[in-house]
């Protein structure tokens, strides 16, 4: 049996899921209405949150969440290099620039110095991505007075200090893309926040800037969660805090099993409560591992080779003195290791993974 790198399933919630769609495709309330306003008014409920709005996916959420946050072209947004290039490409949609700063290998998240070091009087906003379920250091990002997009689509139930990421900034982006730790059956976003005045403007950004289909009072989206996802996700919603918490007994089981003898293995910041979105590591060679785990039939990859700030379309936005020395993001970008991960992991397949690495690292 090959160990998949997402060990997930929603075999057990489907004929749940079903029932629930063929009630809403049977309601004929497929764009908005009461699923969608059920969904928000859980997972804002879930997160401790004053709103949530269900966008069509995760970048859109960015994009939106942005402009309600005040970005305008011309402006500057500080993001980490080492993410999916959506959190850039976000900036970028909307006429800003994103201007990259460094991460802390260890944590994969954004540090409070290196966002210092890339501020400028153009800077309008920062978004701390909360990389692999881990949480960025938010509250220490407060000091330099500016607005905070949290990027979270890879980190739904992860905690700092008790707080769910997602509420710890002025608004917060997550993704419900399917392998997502609460991941639905097609593309699906949101924005939090626990402003009203951006909920009200995220609201109007997401129906092509009308509220009355009448006046259009901005060039907005036409990006809405759809009914059908919602549906699914509230089937969904209930098991994300036990599926979190087997994911953080993966994690365990790979320390305890001594995975660390091989390995560099993930930190959390200091007070999270890591979500492990992906399993990442650390190794000398990550692509000799991977070729040899994939040999034992254990699925490895590494994630963001090639960092944002050193893609092609990102170079129109780089400083003309050429791109910046970000230590940390090319260490992270030559060195991580995803390995399987999942709430369906069992203990004989964590210790094949484990294995493997011993194996694959003499
Ligand atoms: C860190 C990060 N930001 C943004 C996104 C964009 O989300 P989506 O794929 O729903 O647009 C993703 C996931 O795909 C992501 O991992």
């Amino acid at each position: 049996m090959p160990v998949p790198l997402f060990a997930t399933s929603l075999a057990e919630h489907m004929p749940r899921i079903a029932e629930r769609l063929t009630e809403v495709a049977a309601s004929g309330r497929y764009i908005l209405g009461p699923e969608v306003e059920a969904f928000e008014g859980e997972f804002a409920a879930y997160l401790r949150a004053r709103h949530c709005v269900g966008v069509g996916n995760g970048t859109d959420a960015l994009a939106i969440a942005l402009r309600a946050l005040g970005v305008a072209p011309g402006d500057e947004v500080v993001v980490p290099s080492f993410t999916f290039y959506a959190t850039a490409e976000a900036v970028a949609t909307i006429g800003a620039r994103p201007v990259f700063c460094d991460v802390d290998p260890a944590t994969f998240c954004l540090t409070p110095e290196a966002v210092e070091r890339a501020l400028t009087a153009r800077t309008r906003a920062i978004v701390p991505v909360h990389l692999f379920g881990n949480v960025a250091p938010v509250a220490e990002l407060r000091r330099f007075g500016l607005p905070i997009l949290e990027d979270a689509a890879q980190a739904t139930g992860a905690s700092l200090n008790g707080e769910r990421a997602g509420t710890l900034g002025d608004a917060a982006a997550f993704s419900f893309f399917p392998s997502k730790n609460l991941g639905g059956l097609g593309d699906g976003g949101a924005v939090v926040t626990d402003d009203d005045a951006v909920a009200e403007r995220v609201r109007l950004l997401r129906s092509h800037g009308s509220r009355d289909k009448q006046t259009y009072t901005d060039v907005g989206y036409n990006s809405r969660l759809d009914a059908l996802q919602a549906a699914a996700l509230r089937v969904l919603l209930p098991e994300l805090d036990g599926w979190n918490e087997r994911r953080r007994a993966v994690a365990a089981a790979y320390a305890e099993l001594g995975l660390d003898g091989n390995l560099v293995l993930p930190e959390a910041t200091p007070g999270a409560e890591h979500v492990h979105h992906l399993y990442v590591a650390r190794h000398a060679r990550p692509d000799e591992l991977a070729a040899h785990l994939g040999a034992h039939g254990i699925e490895a990859r590494s994630y963001y080779r090639v960092p944002v700030h050193r893609q092609p379309a990102m170079a129109p936005y780089l400083p003309e003195a050429g791109p910046p020395e970000l230590p940390g993001t090319d260490e992270a970008a030559a060195t991580n290791l995803a390995l399987p991960m999942g709430p369906e992991l069992i203990r004989s397949q964590i210790e094949e993974v484990v294995a493997g690495c011993v194996s694959g690292s003499t």
